[in-house]
């Protein structure tokens, strides 16, 4: 990981899960990291996990707060004088039918998973080109590659990024700036706890495909090597990550496959 060394490294989602494990390793490999979620208190433990506490900057940052991305953009380079690479990661998942789940948490999912990733990016975005070089890091999903049960909008706001990245890919290429879109399959972390009801309201059960994914050092190890290679997407899970090739592949077995499955 000495690609990491010294770089100032800005993650979203810093309070929890695959962000957390982010800026530990991070720190680790000698990154300068920037922590960011709404849950100061939180931030501030995963801090007290990281290597060279006094390296790092705990930011609070709301992502449905994106009138407040430019200053906090500007924090950090008045702080550090650069950014190297921004791992979008904050969000939330979704356990409701899209019969059920109400508009104010359609409205909030996409808020939280796209608007909130774009918008930082696009603050951002004209620090990288001044720099000439920097990197964004999208977490999407395996829900970002097909629809499954009770994920209507938190699959289409994952699908959305790839649009929207896979594009500023294109244009921001002769700017040396790289894109790279993670797709997690099942990993363990809280994300089903934090997950919304149809009315908004926490799921609040730890799922069965949440405990029994992957490691989360493991995918978050994959995700480093992958951001090293500069893999333009990447697919990191268990044996359901199959069902993105199946898709593609072989599309009549795929749905016939999917059609079965749990809707948890
Ligand atoms: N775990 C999986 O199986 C899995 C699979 C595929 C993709 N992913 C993606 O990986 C990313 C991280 O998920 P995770 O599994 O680590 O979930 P998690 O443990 O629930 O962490 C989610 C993080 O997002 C932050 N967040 C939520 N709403 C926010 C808001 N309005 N403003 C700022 N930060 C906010 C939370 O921090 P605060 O509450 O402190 O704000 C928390 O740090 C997500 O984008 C998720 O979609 C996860």
């Amino acid at each position: 990981m000495l690609m990491f060394k010294n770089k100032v490294c800005w993650v979203t989602g810093a309070s929890s899960g695959i962000g957390k494990e982010l800026c530990i390793q991070l720190s680790k490999a000698g990154a300068k990291v920037i922590l960011s979620s709404r849950n100061e208190e939180g931030l501030l433990n995963v801090l007290s996990e990281m290597q060279s506490p006094s390296e790092h900057y705990v930011l609070p940052l709301n992502l449905e707060k994106n009138e407040e991305f430019d200053e906090k953009t500007k924090k950090i380079i008045n702080k550090y004088g650069e950014l190297h690479f921004l791992f979008n990661n904050g969000g939330i998942s979704q356990r409701a039918s899209a019969f059920d789940t109400e508009e104010q948490v359609i409205r909030k999912i996409m808020e939280v998973n796209f608007f909130g990733q774009v918008l930082l990016s696009k603050a951002v975005l004209p620090f990288f080109r001044q720099q000439k070089m920097g990197h964004f890091v999208i977490l999407s999903s395996i829900s970002g590659k097909f629809g499954f049960f009770l994920r209507s909008t938190y699959s289409a706001s994952k699908h959305a990024l790839h649009g929207y990245f896979e594009s500023l890919a294109l244009e921001e290429n002769h700017n040396n700036i790289k894109v790279t879109l993670v797709c997690p399959g099942k990993i363990n972390t809280p994300i089903s706890l934090n997950a919304l009801k149809s009315d908004g309201k926490f799921h609040g059960e730890m799922d069965d495909n949440q405990s029994g994914g992957m490691d989360v050092t493991h995918c978050v190890n994959k995700i480093l090597l992958a951001v090293q290679k500069q893999k333009k997407e990447d697919l990191i899970g268990g044996k359901e990550i199959w069902a993105v090739y199946i898709k593609r592949f072989l599309p009549a077995l795929f749905w016939k496959i999917i059609r079965k499955q749990k809707a948890v």
